[in-house]
């Protein structure tokens, strides 16, 4: 086996939960899910309300051949209730990009839409890794600081912002991490561990 085709496939096996919250790095996303399932990971992606404002669910749903997830409400196809059973079939929960008030109200324990109760449910199922966007104002704000400094201490990982030029056209923290590096940190968090044995898969 050639090293391009064994670097492709490492993460074979693993199940990525990459959840997508409404900024405008939302286009950024679609690169990750692309490269998340080229190097063989299974990807399911949920989606908040406000993100579909940016990027429509069939992006993703062409990009990783699966269904994607956008309501608490919708029907899951073995009629799990899907805001447990995508984080206990998934390995790592990704949030790219995750908006300041995602950000808010995980770190205050609220589960008012599908992403938010993922973030709640994945609690002693899979790690989570966020990969913050936002304005610079949003981003330094004290009470995104303290909210991160919270889900710090609680054991999240986190991804960048980076520095640079914001599509606000201001230059500072806030731009998302490179898919690349974002999709690194995932292959960091993931191969610590062995995939989770799982039976016929939930997802699809
Ligand atoms: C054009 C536009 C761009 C936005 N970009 C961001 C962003 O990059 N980061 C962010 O935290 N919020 C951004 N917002 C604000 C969020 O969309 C808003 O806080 C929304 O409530 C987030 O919802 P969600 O976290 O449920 O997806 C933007 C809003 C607009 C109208």
């Amino acid at each position: 086996m050639s090293r391009k085709t064994a670097k492709q496939s490492d993460l074979a096996d693993y199940e990525v939960l990459l959840c997508v919250t409404g900024g405008i790095a939302c286009y950024k996303s679609a690169d990750l899910a692309s490269k998340l399932c080229q190097s063989g990971a299974g990807v399911t992606v949920a989606m908040t309300d406000n993100s579909q404002r940016f990027i429509a669910p069939l992006t993703f749903q062409t990009l990783t051949a699966r269904r994607v997830y956008t309501s608490l409400w919708q029907s899951s196809e073995d009629f799990s209730s899907q805001h447990l059973s995508l984080t206990e079939q998934a390995d790592v929960m990704i949030v790219a990009p995750a908006t300041a008030n995602l950000l808010a109200r995980l770190a205050g324990g609220l589960a008012d839409d599908l992403v938010s109760s993922l973030g709640l449910s994945a609690w002693g199922a899979c790690p989570i890794l966020l990969a913050p966007a936002m304005n610079s104002r949003m981003w330094l704000a004290p009470v995104t600081q303290e909210n991160m400094k919270r889900l710090c201490k609680w054991g999240v990982n986190v991804i960048g912002p980076d520095e640079g030029t914001l599509a606000c056209r201001t230059v500072g923290p806030g731009r998302l991490a490179e898919p690349a590096e974002i999709l690194q940190a995932a292959r960091d968090l993931l191969l610590r561990k062995p995939p989770k044995k799982r039976g016929r898969p939930s997802v699809g």
